[in-house]
């Protein structure tokens, strides 16, 4: 059953977008994306043991966080409440999560938000709600990149289109209960590396993929 009632927001297109923060169900115990393990890894690899900051797009179930605590400050978004408590219980120092949609007009004005060496988003425009949301979303990314920053996808979340929708669920373990799910999405969710080459090339970041990997980044020079 759809949930009529929900917290909204908007796009700078003004579309529709869910904004609600009650407990949503979502990704929290559901299994890290491969994307998102090959990232971690290059991650680790490339900064190690230096200080640098991260923002995560998408926290899903706090891998990223989990995987590399050592040496970094990360600040993780999600829409779904569910993955937020999941990070907090976590207790890891330096991990921040909140609460926000990306695509919400000026959500990255939000003072919580500073300046990052990377920003991590496996799923960098499946959710997008139209071609302006993704736009703006990627000029935010570029604005609070650092000098020498990174942008960071991977090509099976480009490839991956998805429309997420509130539903109330029932099981025998948990009753009624509230959960996003996701529905096949447009296929101008699907994000080429040539669209990737423009988008580098408008906003003057090198584009690069990384040999024998799935990793793609777009990096501040
Ligand atoms: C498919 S899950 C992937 C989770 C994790 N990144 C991984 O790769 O395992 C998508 C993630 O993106 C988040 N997400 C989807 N749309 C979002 C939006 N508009 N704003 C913020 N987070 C969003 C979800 O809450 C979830 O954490």
């Amino acid at each position: 059953m759809f949930i009529k009632k929900f917290n909204k927001t908007k796009c700078v297109n003004g579309c529709e977008l869910f904004n609600d923060n009650s407990n949503y169900l979502y990704w929290e115990n559901r299994n890290v994306t491969n994307d998102e393990i090959e990232i971690t890894d290059f991650l680790n690899n490339k900064y190690n043991n230096q200080n640098i900051s991260i923002l995560h797009i998408g926290i899903g179930n706090s891998y990223v966080a989990t995987k590399l605590k050592k040496f970094i400050n990360i600040d993780g978004i999600s829409i779904s409440m569910n993955e937020i408590i999941l990070a907090k219980s976590l207790k890891i120092e330096n991990y921040k999560s909140y609460f926000f949609n990306k695509l919400e007009n000026n959500v990255f004005s939000n003072k919580i938000f500073s300046k990052y060496d990377v920003i991590i988003d496996v799923n960098i425009k499946s959710f997008c709600c139209c071609e302006y949301s993704f736009k703006k979303l990627f000029s935010d990314y570029n604005m609070m990149l650092n000098r020498n920053g990174i942008i960071v996808t991977g090509k099976r979340g480009m490839n991956w289109s998805r429309i997420i929708k509130p539903v109330i669920r029932f099981s025998l373990k948990k009753f009624f209960y509230k959960r996003l799910k996701e529905f096949d999405g447009p296929k101008s969710n699907i994000l080429s590396l040539f669209e990737c080459n423009e988008l580098a090339k408008e906003h003057s970041l090198k584009l690069n993929n990384i040999d024998k990997t799935n990793i793609v980044t777009f990096s501040k020079t």
